[in-house]
């Protein structure tokens, strides 16, 4: 038998089974049907790697009628009995006033500070200079500007042709060709130091640093319960394509009593929590439940049917019913009528820093969750990220991470502006959770998690025409001791 004739038994017998579970019962050529007989008969839903190694271990493969005595170990649902603790930091809401260039102003020279004091936090960046003084320089060499890059050009010789900024002035810098310093990974609005020599008013760069996240940065052992947090996002209530059977297998998991399922205290979902109205032209086709509302409160429906003893966070996405510009505040309780009251519900703007099990005076788990409207333009902008596509997000995410900016092109998404940028990553978090492109990711970079987090919609006809598949049906569960992700597909 193959993996999908394995896979196929398993989901049949209501069994969800990790890929690298069925890759090792295909390996071993173990009777798939007999061992799902004696799981489902021990009241065992899930079938890890770790769960068949250790089955094969102890010799209980060839004689699958001890399975039951194995599996049936551990039924405790550990996080009924945890108390659980989830402090949002960011702001519900930025008032939606008529924006001034008041506002860009203080909005940009905010975003300059906060990502100037990341960059002086390298070593290698010191003695840096204005662009106003460096104007006045009719000859100097290596220096460091701290500056926006306001403009990218490419001669027809290839080099890079930059108008960079800071609040004392402007200058233009080049890139000669074939640098390879980075050049093919800058975008405009972005801050990063350049260092080089100038020339009558023109620098020429050798050497670019980028705000990054340090290389040391590390996950302590903070987190003494044995607790974890479930990411996904892009549910999309709703659309036609919305997977019912995706939902249904998540809460029966939820509810298994199953060793990872019990531990699961905290569930975070990064937006597009209904598939809305009018989001784009001939929308209404595509809708199982045209009116917004009802498709709330079927939203709604799948909260209630979450166990109460798990803290839900909740922010919004492009496809919700609030404002495009970001940061877009969180979903009302004209919207969310019955579960804004709950207590385990916390509804977060977009973007959203969570703090989640902070307990006993300890800092908790520092999530950052962002929708990821900005990164479709951000993934055109950069030629090595158009090559990977819209499947493989990891790389916008990882590029941001190093942009230490959620949106750092001006024109990549609708923005809210205020004296405080929202879309700077001033302090690095412990996991990055997205969604938007309903691609999947689970990958570290430079120890953030960071985690793409699939979607509960099926390929949709919007998404056959831009050429992009989805893939659905994903969910990640993080240990929060130890920042281990494990992921179920509850679609194969
Ligand atoms: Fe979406």
């Amino acid at each position: 038998m193959n993996n999908k004739d394995v896979a196929g038994i398993f989901i049949d017998a209501g069994i969800l089974a990790e890929s690298e579970a069925v890759d090792y019962v295909v390996d071993k050529g173990i009777d798939a049907v007999l061992l799902s007989e004696k799981l489902m008969s021990a009241g065992k839903f899930f079938l890890t790697r770790e769960v068949i190694e250790a089955l094969d271990r102890e010799d209980k493969i060839k004689d699958i009628g001890n399975v039951v005595e194995v599996k049936a170990a551990s039924k405790k649902i550990i996080a009924k009995d945890i108390a659980g603790s989830v402090k949002v930091h960011s702001k519900a809401e930025e008032p939606q006033n008529t924006k001034t260039l008041t506002d860009f102003v203080a909005y940009f020279n905010d975003r300059y500070e906060k990502i100037k004091n990341i960059i002086l936090a390298h070593t290698e960046v010191k003695n840096t200079m204005s662009i106003g003084r460096l104007n006045e320089a009719t000859d100097e060499k290596n220096v460091c500007v701290i500056a926006i890059i306001s403009d990218i050009n490419i001669s027809k010789n290839g080099h890079h042709i930059l108008n960079i900024e800071d609040p004392t002035g402007t200058m233009t810098a080049i890139i000669m060709k074939d640098k390879n310093i980075g050049e093919d990974t800058i975008i405009p609005d972005e801050i990063i130091a350049v260092f080089g020599s100038v020339s009558n008013g023109t620098m020429f760069v050798n050497s670019m640093v980028f705000p990054d996240v340090p290389v040391m940065n590390s996950y302590d052992k903070r987190i003494e319960d044995d607790v974890s947090a479930v990411l996904i996002s892009d549910i999309h209530m709703g659309s036609n394509e919305y997977l019912q059977k995706v939902e249904d297998r998540f809460i029966k998991w939820l509810k298994s009593g199953d060793d990872s399922a019990g531990k699961v205290k905290y569930i975070c979902i990064s937006g597009d929590n209904v598939d809305g109205v009018g989001i784009y032209p001939g929308q209404k086709q595509d809708l199982k439940i045209v009116d917004i509302y009802n498709q709330y409160l079927a939203f709604e429906k799948f909260i209630e049917r979450i166990p109460e003893y798990i803290e839900i966070v909740i922010i919004p996405g492009n496809h919700d019913a609030v404002r495009l510009a970001e940061p877009q505040p969180s979903i009302g309780k004209n919207y969310f009528p019955n579960i804004t009251s709950f207590k385990n519900v916390h509804l977060g703007p977009n973007p959203c820093r969570v703090e989640l099990h902070a307990m006993n005076g300890r800092v908790g788990v520092d999530v950052l969750m962002y929708h990821g409207y900005s990164f479709t333009k951000i993934i055109n902008a950069i030629p090595s990220l158009r090559v990977k596509g819209m499947d493989q997000p990891e790389y916008v995410m990882t590029e941001l991470l190093r942009k230490r900016h959620l949106a750092p092109m001006y024109k990549s998404t609708q923005l809210m502006p205020s004296g405080d940028d929202p879309h700077v990553i001033k302090s690095v978090p412990d996991i990055f959770q997205t969604g938007d492109l309903h691609s999947f990711a689970v990958k570290t970079y430079r120890g953030v998690l960071m985690v793409s987090a699939s979607t509960f919609q099926g390929q949709t006809s919007f998404m056959d025409r831009v050429g992009h598949e989805s893939n659905p049906g994903k969910v990640t569960v993080v240990s929060l001791k130890d920042k281990r992700p494990k992921v179920l597909d509850l679609l194969n």
